[in-house]
């Protein structure tokens, strides 16, 4: 079976007080490998929540998830640092670059906690700010770039790992409409080179350059559609902020 993604009945709450508040209800979703899913709905969905257990930064209060097969429920805090490191590349909004460093450095990073040698690491960085049209620019500091190569910069520092899967949360917010196109259009790149990706977003233009939308209300998944399919299986109901 070739699924990157596979969440059963994953129930997540917090407690306010004496108030429990149910933040996903259940959820299962299963996401092929190679599939490219946007996750859309309101403020206040779940959407983060949702991805951040699927990034394994977070741990359900029940339900089970298995990350391109292997199954992650009862894993030490360490095993599940050790397959977030292995197996995911973030693409986040505010791109999360260390400032201090230089973009050639911030895309080695996550190279060194997963143990890659000196030599390989700035070979692969190389390669991959190279391929996302940055090879000139690996001494500047993320303040000497502007929004839209500091997001390649991030999505290099994401691919470097080569990744199974891609999680990228409003990676085109902080971007001007153009320069989100050039990013968005990159990411659809990935996906037909085969990377795996999930990608959040308010934004249905942005989430239509998917394969498939998914979308969570009160942290529920209220709709599942393909998008590769015929047109007339879409549902057209718009989803608001
Ligand atoms: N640590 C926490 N403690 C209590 N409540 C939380 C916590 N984290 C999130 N929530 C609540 O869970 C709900 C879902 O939050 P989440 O961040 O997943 O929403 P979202 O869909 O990503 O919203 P947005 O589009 O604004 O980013 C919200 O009501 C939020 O207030
Ligand atoms: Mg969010």
């Amino acid at each position: 079976m070739d699924n990157m993604i596979e969440l059963e009945h994953i129930v997540k709450t917090y407690q306010r007080g004496a108030e429990t508040l149910h933040i996903l209800k259940s959820v299962s979703l299963t996401v092929a490998r190679g599939d490219f899913v946007a996750i859309v709905g309101p403020s206040g969905s779940g959407k983060s929540t949702l991805m951040n257990t699927i990034g394994l930064l977070d741990v359900p209060d029940s339900g089970t998830y298995r990350l391109d097969g292997v199954l992650t429920s009862n894993m030490s805090d360490n095993g599940l640092a050790e397959l977030r490191n292995r197996k995911i590349g973030f693409i986040f909004q505010q791109f999360n670059l260390l400032p201090r460093l230089t973009a050639l450095e911030n895309v080695e990073l996550p190279m060194i906690y997963s143990g890659i040698g000196k030599k390989e690491r700035r070979e692969r960085a190389l390669v991959v700010l190279e391929r996302l049209g940055m090879g000139e620019r690996g001494h500047h500091k993320p303040s000497e770039l502007s929004g839209g190569q500091q997001q390649r910069v991030a999505i290099a520092r994401a691919l470097a790992g080569n990744p199974s899967l891609m999680l990228a949360d409003e990676p085109t917010g902080a971007l001007d409409s153009k320069t989100s196109a050039e990013v968005l259009e990159l990411i659809v790149q990935l996906n037909r080179q085969g990377n795996t990706i999930v990608l959040i977003t308010h934004d249905m233009h942005i989430a239509e350059n998917a394969r498939r939308i998914v979308t969570i209300r009160d942290g529920e998944i209220v709709s599942d559609e393909r998008l590769d399919g015929a047109p007339s299986e879409r549902l057209t109901e718009a989803v608001s902020r």
